[in-house]
């Protein structure tokens, strides 16, 4: 399986050379962030609040945005002292908030998804709640519950694809608002869905280890052998503004009121998310 000629992971003691890591190849992986009991309790509350009656089928997929507003364990993130350390270290400050977050759960038999990036690429006003939320250039920071190995499930990336003069490799061409790329020759919106493509490194982390991309860098998830459950979480510097057009939802209030006072600046200027808004 491809993998990079350079090292992608990292103690939590050594922020830096992971900052640098992300800064120089577009991602890196943070070894042992989460511990047995919150990674346990964290499995748990995905499978809570996305297969409550326990009837997920194989080959499913599911997903729970805003997931902090309901899960008391995904908060419990924000006590890890290495995370915290890194994100202030990437993001370049210390007044942080909640951006976004949620957990994806997949059964075994999901095939590898299109190659794509998170960040919006599709100029003008926004219509899509990713164009309020994903033109700021926030790394996409991941928790694999699971692990992410290319014969189990989990993520590969593209590497040094988060730099703004990338293009794909040859033989490939990107979609026409850049979100994916194609076999060129395919039609023009179609995704690439296969990992044989130039630079691409199949990640392997283990189930406590923290996985972080760069907000432009392209990934895709590899095919599901077995249930997998991930979290993501994007914290973002106070000082960008979102102008949300979607009010806070109920939820999302009641988590404001709620957050231990310890963690409580890391929600003050918390938007939540509407999955459906359109403009
Ligand atoms: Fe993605």
């Amino acid at each position: 399986m491809p993998q990079p000629s350079y090292n992608i992971y990292f103690e939590k003691e050594n922020i830096e050379d992971a900052v640098k890591c992300v800064n120089e190849h577009g991602y890196c992986v943070i070894k042992n962030i989460l511990d047995k009991n919150l990674l346990k309790e964290l499995k748990n509350s995905i499978e809570d609040l996305l297969d409550p009656s326990n009837d997920f089928e194989d080959g499913g997929f599911s997903f729970y945005p805003s997931i902090i507003e309901d899960s008391l364990p995904v908060r419990k993130i924000l006590e890890i002292k290495p995370y915290m350390r890194f994100m202030e270290a990437i993001l370049g400050s210390e007044d942080l908030t909640v951006h976004r977050s949620l957990a994806i759960l997949r059964g075994s038999g999901d095939p590898t998804g299109p190659w794509h990036t998170d960040e919006s690429l599709r100029e003008g006003e926004a219509t899509l709640p990713d164009d309020v939320m994903n033109r700021f250039g926030l790394p996409n920071c991941w928790f694999y519950l699971n692990g992410s190995h290319p014969e189990r499930h989990g993520i590969a990336v593209i590497e040094n694809s988060h730099t703004k003069d990338w293009i794909p490799p040859e033989g490939f061409e990107f979609t026409p608002d850049k979100s994916s790329f194609h076999l060129i020759g395919e039609d023009k919106n179609s995704c690439h869905q296969d990992l044989n493509v130039p630079g691409c490194v199949e990640i392997i982390a283990d189930p406590g280890d923290f996985i972080c991309f760069a907000a432009l860098t392209y990934h895709t998830n590899m095919e599901t052998k077995m249930r997998r459950h991930s979290i993501g979480m994007a914290l973002r510097p106070k000082i960008l503004k979102v102008d949300a057009p979607w009010p806070l939802t109920e939820s999302g209030k009641v988590m404001i009121e709620n957050f231990p006072d310890h963690l409580k600046s890391y929600v003050e200027e918390y938007v939540g998310f509407d999955f459906n808004w359109r403009k």
